[in-house]
């Protein structure tokens, strides 16, 4: 892969991975039931809730932007489809494309990937669950390193108090990873595999061999496991330096609404704003950023981005 370095709005310079010959796409996960969110998710889908000032897929959606994704597959059942068009637009408007696809009946994460077999095409790509929040100083790095991977899987584990909730990597007494298994009753350790997840192209045979599990799911855990089999997966442990989280129950949606709020409060910088991140890749100009600010103007929101601009917040380039 050839790099350049481009300097951003604030000067800082970072690396930006060329055009890729074939370059990585991204499936970004809004169906599900959201049933432990209930009666929150009873007429409206889980990845729109808010996460204090935006909303749930933002933060997902710009996790994907931070790995250098420009074309973008967003996966929703039938009834949340439009409102997710009409919140994302095409994506023009951040310097990206947004597509959309419908999963009729929630059967499973691994099913994206049959959903987007055209859109994958010959493509690597990187699957992201809409209620996964990353954030942390190492993150970008760590992004862009799977994203240079060309062959085989990176997959992400983080140590939780609960990993009996999530896949769960076993290792050998070597520490090599021997088996990685789905929400176990008595987990093998403590290492939850997160909700993003690279691959490459060979990752549309590997769906096509699944079969249900026994909860009717396509799991994507069957996927990485097909991976390990075949020596090509990669793990990145997340350190302590990264918070990873999931939003999936009402607690952990109030301590993540919590946690950006003490964040942006502290910093006067915002997480996960597809603006910003836009802007600072280069991908939107200083006009189009004032354009959807102005658009915004009557919220903090709005004004932040206004302030980018006025002030030219020195932050390093971190979501
Ligand atoms: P889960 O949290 O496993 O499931 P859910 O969202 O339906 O919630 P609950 O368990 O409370 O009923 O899903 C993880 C993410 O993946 C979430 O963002 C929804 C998404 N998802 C789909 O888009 N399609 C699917 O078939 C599944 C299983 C999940």
């Amino acid at each position: 892969m050839v790099k350049f370095q481009i300097k951003d709005q604030n000067m800082n310079i970072y690396t930006e991975a060329e055009e890729f010959q074939v370059r990585r796409k991204g499936i970004l996960l809004a169906g599900g039931q959201g049933k432990r969110l209930a009666p929150l998710t009873n007429v409206i889908s889980k990845q729109l809730m808010p996460v204090y000032d935006k909303p749930m897929i933002y933060y997902s959606l710009t996790t994907l932007m931070l790995c250098g994704i420009k074309d973008i597959l967003i996966v929703s059942d039938p009834v949340n489809v439009d409102l997710y068009r009409q919140l994302l637009l095409d994506g023009k408007q951040w310097g990206i494309n947004i597509s959309y696809a419908i999963q009729e009946k929630p059967e499973g994460v691994a099913q994206s990937v049959l959903i987007g077999e055209d859109f994958i095409d010959s493509s690597p790509i990187a699957i992201a669950l809409g209620d996964n929040i990353f954030h942390g100083n190492d993150l970008i790095s760590l992004l862009r390193s799977a994203d240079s991977l060309d062959k085989g899987s990176t997959i992400f584990a983080y140590a939780v108090r609960d990993p009996e909730n999530y896949g769960v990597l076993k290792f050998d007494n070597s520490g090599s990873i021997v088996d990685i298994v789905e929400k176990p009753k008595k987990p093998p350790s403590a290492y939850a595999v997160t909700g993003l997840y690279f691959y490459d192209n060979t990752v549309i045979e590997k769906a096509k061999e699944l079969v249900p599990s026994h909860r009717g799911e396509l799991e994507i855990t069957d996927i990485n496991i097909k991976y390990l089999n075949d020596k090509l997966l990669n793990v990145e442990i997340m350190g302590r330096g990264i918070a990873w989280l999931d939003t999936g129950t009402i607690d952990a949606l109030q301590e993540a609404s919590q946690y950006i709020r003490t964040l942006e409060n502290r910093q006067g910088l915002k997480v996960g704003s597809p603006e910003e991140i836009a802007w600072r890749q280069g991908w939107i100009n200083d006009q189009q950023l004032e354009k959807l600010a102005i658009n915004l103007s009557n919220s903090f929101y709005g004004e932040y981005l206004i302030k980018l601009l006025q002030f030219e917040i020195k932050d390093s380039f971190i979501n």
